[in-house]
């Protein structure tokens, strides 16, 4: 009796902490009619992101080719995303050879997807994982970034309250569950960067976790570690690249992102022990006597190792 009561207090407690805790960060980060938007690029970094030189770059604008970029009081022009997009198109047209200025699959290309992790904490995954999405994006690939960390993370960061926005689901869980999943289409949202969809994390993603031994000891959860893999081919024609953010454990989740995957990013502190850490991670995920392991991810390869 004692004790159910403290456990009460202590909930309220947890969730009076917690309300506390997130509202500050909450108001500052997503006021009410907040919605995140994307700078314009200045002439030389269009340039830069082009391939091109500045002056080309004021030649077509001269001529009349191409999307109008904003002008400034001061002459200075102004590209969005989308005139960049614009640009890419039509300097393809003219390119020496296909894909100078379009990047992305061409004929018999496969999808490549990226997962981000490592079971260290903090190691520099999400933030990683969200500039490596939003550089793509800029320059001309079509990327889909998953938060399949119920951590929402990377879900934050590009500008989506996980409490608040995903009520009623909407994260990866609703096309990887094993009772009745959705489409993975019904999951996926555009960002405020064009050419970045993202399918958005929150706790509900801990049910895989949890509902994986139940289903397996009932003998209906198939080759779970291809679920991830099974929704991504719903959408495969439609990107050039996956990121995925992975949560700091090797558990379900991550196995099917690695099962999923075409290349790994580990992310690392240049230190001793997460050096020792990302070993064993490396030695779990290869384990020849981890018979799941090894079947979820046979295909896959070590795309990059990045310190922070
Ligand atoms: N290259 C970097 N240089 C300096 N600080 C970094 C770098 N990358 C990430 N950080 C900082 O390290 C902290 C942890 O980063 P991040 O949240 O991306 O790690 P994580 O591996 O995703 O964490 P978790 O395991 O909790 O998901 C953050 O404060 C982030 O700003
Ligand atoms: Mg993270």
């Amino acid at each position: 009796m004692l004790e159910d009561l403290n456990r009460g207090h202590q909930a309220t407690f947890r969730s009076a902490l917690a309300n506390q805790l997130a509202r500050p960060t909450r108001e500052s980060l997503f006021p009410p009619d907040a919605t995140k938007q994307m700078r314009k690029f200045t002439s030389g970094e269009a340039a830069a992101l082009l391939g091109v030189n500045d002056s080309y770059l004021r030649k077509l604008h001269l001529d009349g080719k191409g999307p109008s970029p904003e002008t400034t009081a001061g002459n200075r022009r102004l590209y969005s995303v989308q005139d960049l997009h614009d640009l890419r198109q039509l300097l393809e047209k003219t390119a020496r050879k296909p894909g100078d200025y379009l990047p992305g699959r061409r004929e018999g290309d496969h999808l490549q997807i990226i997962g981000v992790m490592n079971f260290k904490g903090g190691s520099g995954k999400t933030t990683t994982a969200a500039h490596l999405a939003q550089r793509l994006a800029l320059t001309g690939y079509r990327v889909l970034a998953i938060d399949l960390d119920p951590q929402a993370s990377m879900t934050a960061l590009h500008g989506v309250q996980p409490e608040f926005d995903l009520p009623d689901g909407g994260t990866l869980y609703d096309a990887i569950r094993y009772d009745d999943p959705a489409p993975i289409q019904a999951v996926i949202r555009k960002t405020y960067i064009p050419g970045l969809d993202l399918i958005p994390g929150n706790l509900e993603l801990m049910e895989f976790e949890h509902e994986t031994p139940r289903a397996l000891a009932q003998g209906n959860a198939g080759l779970f570690f291809f679920r991830v893999r099974e929704a991504l081919a719903q959408v495969d024609a439609d990107y050039d690249v996956v990121v995925i953010d992975c949560p700091p454990q090797l558990g379900f989740l991550t196995m099917s992102a690695l099962s999923a995957a075409t290349g790994v990013l580990v992310t690392i502190h240049p230190e001793m022990l997460d050096v020792m850490s990302m070993s064993q991670f490396l030695r779990m995920t290869a384990d020849p006597d981890g018979r799941d392991r090894r079947q979820a991810a046979p295909t896959c390869r070590m795309t990059g190792c990045a310190t922070c």
